[in-house]
């Protein structure tokens, strides 16, 4: 069967790779997504693992419409009473890039209606929408007149791993964070460092990855568990044995800091959370005073960024440049910022440049070596 995963504007190669390790077949990128085929067991590892994944879609079919009424025969022609049963909740999530159909809300309404009557013909009565926590939900694409209808084997999006437990005031993306430190070409080798690191969003996900533990361990709720060909003893024997893969005997020290007392405390539980508390050090500390023993270090930070570049931040980004250069000697740094301007204050010259764009923001991710 084809699969659809779904990502960030920029990682879609890290995601292919992903997915080529996985041993997913006839693989083709697409923008913000990538589709591939396999079966179900593919699937399941997919939701599991798939670190840069957003969604995993499973398409049902495809078609042209020009108008409403064309939308509903199309979508009440799949015989839904054989995917999932009358008493499940579902809801059907629209994204439109079309001038005919402008509004996913009414996209949406139109495939509900369709679903809801091809129930209501076989049973008499339909299954209930639930539109904040649905058992199933159904995804809709529309480019022009061009619709994709998929079921969305995730349900819930996967950068909700599970393990977040408190958040800062704007934590970076699960997706984003993993999509970083893959694209950067961490060998999980080098000691890993983010002085500021917030929430711990990234050092918390490049634990994850060097213990090999699955991005959705914590997760219990899938769509695909609501569908009527749910496997579970397959579920179940595919997450225990990658469970049992998870290697706490690492090489290297993953280290975060920020200057904000009360953002390590966060850090921490989430990193106890995600069970990661014994790999991940973490110290209040403001980067101009890190004492960190003199290494090669691969480090990812994210600082604050403004819309208006500001004194302050071009202060602060220029002594980002002075501590890289003072502390980190023959380490690399990579810098993900949404503001590219600022980044110019570093006052290094950066050696590769990636833009990964997370809904209406373009984050502009600077690799810097260190000499
Ligand atoms: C955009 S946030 C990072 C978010 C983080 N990646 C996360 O997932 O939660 C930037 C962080 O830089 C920290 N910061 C700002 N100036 C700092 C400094 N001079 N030294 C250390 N940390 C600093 C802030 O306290 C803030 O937590």
């Amino acid at each position: 069967m084809k699969i659809v995963a779904t990502t960030f504007t920029g990682l879609e190669q890290v995601l292919k790779k992903e997915i080529e390790n996985l041993g997913g077949k006839n693989i083709t990128i697409h923008k913000r997504a990538v589709s591939y085929y396999g079966d179900k067991t593919l699937l399941y590892k997919s939701n599991l693992l798939l670190r840069t994944a957003i969604r995993v879609l499973m398409p049902l079919t495809d078609f042209i419409a020009e108008d409403a009424e064309t939308l509903y025969q199309k979508v009440f022609e799949i015989d839904w009473t054989k995917i999932f049963d009358v008493e499940k909740t579902f809801a059907v999530e629209a994204v439109t890039y079309s001038n005919t159909f402008r509004h996913s809300g009414f996209v949406a309404l139109k495939t509900k209606d369709a679903i809801v009557d091809r129930f209501r013909e076989v049973y008499g009565y339909r299954p209930d929408v639930d539109n904040k926590e649905p058992q199933v939900k159904i995804n809709v694409h529309v480019r022009d007149t061009f619709f994709n209808i998929s079921l969305d084997s995730s349900g819930e999006p996967l950068f909700k791993r599970g393990y977040r437990v408190e958040q800062t005031i704007a934590p970076m993306n699960e997706v984003l964070a993993a999509g970083l430190i893959q694209l950067s070409n961490w060998d999980q080798q080098t000691d890993f460092v983010d002085f500021m690191c917030g929430s711990g969003t990234i050092p918390i996900e490049a634990a994850l990855l060097a213990t090999n533990t699955p991005s959705q361990f914590k997760r219990t709720y899938f769509g695909f568990k609501h569908w009527k060909n749910y496997d579970k003893a397959l579920w179940d024997s595919i997450k225990e044995h990658y469970v049992n893969q998870i290697n706490k005997d690492i090489k290297p020290l993953i280290f975060g800091s920020d200057k904000d007392r009360e953002a390590i405390a966060i850090a921490r539980k989430n990193a106890q959370s995600a069970k990661v508390d014994d790999i991940v050090k973490f110290r209040v500390m403001l980067m101009q005073k890190l004492d960190l023993p003199e290494s090669k270090k691969h480090i990812i930070i994210n600082p604050p960024y403004g819309i208006r570049i500001t004194g302050n931040l071009k202060e602060l980004y220029s002594k980002i440049g002075y501590v890289l250069k003072r502390r980190f000697k023959k380490s690399t740094a990579w810098v993900f910022s949404n503001n590219p301007g600022l980044l110019t204050y570093i006052g290094l010259k950066p050696s590769r440049k990636y833009i990964i764009k997370t809904g209406a923001l373009e984050g502009h991710f600077y690799k810097y070596t260190i000499f």
